[in-house]
């Protein structure tokens, strides 16, 4: 069964397990110049990194939740307003991948999309990311390649 836990600094822990156990860096968080893997600076800045952008009110920009496999942190969506648009973010860790959860979970980030009233829902990816390109394409959505980065924009329309 798969839930979208909200974040807090309990679930917060659990989604470092998780990227610890299972993804890359690069994949979850942005770069720490520092010796390559899951160093304790590059974990310190995992959590400062969510609790700066969702956790803290001062400075939050984003909703993260937890993606919960039967009961077990899988990875993390994130919903991130940007004028009328809401961009959405999704990691999951490797054992998670190729199961249809992200398929699952992207439904769950449009139906909040669309509770919060926003008229777009955009995600930017890679050209080289087959999975997240597949994912956007069977949304419906309209996908702009540029270089290496691949826009997709899927409008909301009124409910
Ligand atoms: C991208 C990601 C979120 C996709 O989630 P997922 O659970 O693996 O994808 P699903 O199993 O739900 O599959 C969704 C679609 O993508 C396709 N797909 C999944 N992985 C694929 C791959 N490696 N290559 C090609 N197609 C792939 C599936 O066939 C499916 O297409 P379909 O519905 O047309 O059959 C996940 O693989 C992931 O977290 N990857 C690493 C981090 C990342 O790249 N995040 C996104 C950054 S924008």
């Amino acid at each position: 069964m798969i839930r979208l836990t909200p974040l807090d600094e309990t679930a917060l822990a659990r989604l470092l397990e998780a990227a610890v156990a299972g993804a890359d860096p690069l994949d979850v968080m942005p770069p720490v110049d520092d010796p390559p893997g899951w160093t304790p600076a590059r974990r310190a800045a995992f959590l400062a990194f969510h609790r700066a952008r969702s956790l803290a009110p001062a400075t939050a920009v984003e909703r993260t939740w937890v993606i919960d496999v039967d009961g077990v942190a899988a990875g993390a969506a994130r919903l991130e307003p940007r004028g009328d648009a809401v961009e959405a973010g999704i990691w999951l860790s490797r054992d998670a991948r190729g199961r249809g959860i992200g398929r699952q979970v992207t439904a769950l980030l449009l139906a909040e999309a669309r509770e919060s009233g926003a008229a777009r829902f955009v995600a930017s990816t890679t050209a080289g990311n087959h999975g997240a390109r597949a994912l956007l394409s069977g949304l419906g959505a309209d996908l702009v390649t540029e270089g290496d980065e691949v826009a997709a924009t899927l409008p909301l329309g009124p409910r």
